[in-house]
């Protein structure tokens, strides 16, 4: 991110667990996969993009839009039958901004192993009722 935001709000994760927290969970289906069977990547970007847009909408008091998607990679295949987990964690809030590092897990067959298969970075924007940035209020407590 060029001009973002600068105050940090969370520490650094680490491979083993997940970062953040728990903003979406939802069953892979056979609907979404691809001709080989596995899970559609642009699928999975769109459950985060989702989770994101859930954790940065309670930060923001309201409507958020998606300005930008950065550094996303697809460490691991998600397969049909996994429970993909997302982790949210506020990373920073600029004035308008907030960045996002968004981790998709998923529970092999539900109930199995538990990986890391995708993250990236997304910056979502406060916005008013005609879709301007608005300022992103002051945290409570
Ligand atoms: C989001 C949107 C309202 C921002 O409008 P804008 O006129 O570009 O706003 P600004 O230039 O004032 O930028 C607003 C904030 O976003 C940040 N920003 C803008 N572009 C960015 C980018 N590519 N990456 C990271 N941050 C970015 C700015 O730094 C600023 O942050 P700050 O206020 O915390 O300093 C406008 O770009 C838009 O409507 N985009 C489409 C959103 C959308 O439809 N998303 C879904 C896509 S399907």
């Amino acid at each position: 991110m060029s001009n973002g935001p600068g105050e940090s709000v969370t520490g650094a994760g680490n491979d083993a667990e997940p970062d953040g927290e728990l903003a979406l969970r939802t069953l892979c289906m056979p609907a979404v996969a691809n001709p080989s069977g596995d899970i559609f990547g642009g699928w999975v970007l769109a459950q985060m993009d989702i989770a994101g847009g859930i954790t940065a909408s309670q930060r923001a008091k309201g409507r958020v839009a998606t300005v930008a998607v950065d550094a996303m990679t697809f460490h691991r295949p998600v397969f049909v039958g996994d429970v993909l987990c997302i982790y949210a964690a506020i990373k920073a809030v600029g004035r308008t901004s907030m960045a996002l590092e968004l981790e998709a897990w998923a529970l092999r067959g539900r109930q199995g192993e538990r990986v890391k298969v995708t993250e990236g970075r997304f910056t979502f924007v406060a916005i008013d009722e005609n879709g301007r940035p608005r300022p992103v209020p002051p945290e409570e407590g």
